[in-house]
């Protein structure tokens, strides 16, 4: 039986049975350093034009210059858009999302929210995802989509002007490339800080146990 919380009695919660399948631990570390390279490199393409009144810090971009860091970009895009494509196409066929991310009702994850904030949010069983989980997984996958096809109406804007019109054209779409990398970084220091709180999550997406 699932609790709001997350926290049920399935088999694998305290057992030896795998959590994270192979494809999953492979896919994500992968996508972690694949994310890690484009948000530098992206920085020192920023810093080049800034679209705000600021730059980035150079000490966390990538590339040197433009130029240079336009080729990190690129490479670092075939790395994240097939590995990305792998997860998405494994997790899809093997009924991982279906499983793991849905449903996400509004009642569990406000429920989930209020037990964070008051520090009786569990995770017992590491098998399930609290609401909240669900949510921000769901939602950074959604940016991670939004991201490439932004990314890929402002690299081919003739040749895929149908995509870059969804965006409102150029300008729209570096707007919003702009607003998901926001939404995937801050998703990162807050997955990451849940992470560490949790060393048990950690070692699981490591060993899959
Ligand atoms: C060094 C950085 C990272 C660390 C330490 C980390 C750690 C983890 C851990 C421990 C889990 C399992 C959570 C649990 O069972 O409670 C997880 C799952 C997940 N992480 Fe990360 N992560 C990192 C980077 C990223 C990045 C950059 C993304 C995407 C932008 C990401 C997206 C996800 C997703 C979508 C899941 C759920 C995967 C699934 O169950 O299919 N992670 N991460």
């Amino acid at each position: 039986m699932t609790s709001m919380t997350g926290s049920t009695a399935e088999p694998g919660a305290r057992t030896n049975t795998i959590i994270h399948p192979l494809y999953v631990r492979i896919t994500h570390w992968i996508n972690a350093v694949a994310i890690s390279l484009m948000a530098a490199s992206g920085w020192e393409i920023y810093n080049a034009s800034p679209l705000f009144g600021f730059t980035f810090p150079a000490a966390i971009t990538l590339g040197g210059w433009l130029a240079g860091a336009l080729l990190w970009h690129f490479a670092a895009m075939w790395l994240l858009v097939l590995n990305g494509l792998v997860y998405v196409t494994l997790a899809f066929l093997s009924g991982r999302f279906r499983r793991k991310l849905l449903p996400i009702r509004l009642g569990e994850v406000i429920h989930d929210v209020r037990a964070a904030l008051t520090g009786r949010l569990g995770r017992e069983n590491l098998a399930v995802y609290n609401a909240v989980q669900k949510l921000l997984y769901a939602g950074v996958l959604l940016a991670g989509v939004v991201i490439v096809a932004s990314g890929l109406a402002m690299w081919k804007p003739v040749q895929l002007r149908e995509l870059a019109a969804l965006f409102g054209g150029y300008e729209g779409a570096r707007l919003v490339h702009f607003f998901a990398m926001t939404a995937i970084v801050l998703f990162v220091i807050v997955h990451v800080v849940m992470a560490l709180l949790v060393p048990s999550s950690l070692r699981a997406m490591i060993k899959g146990r």
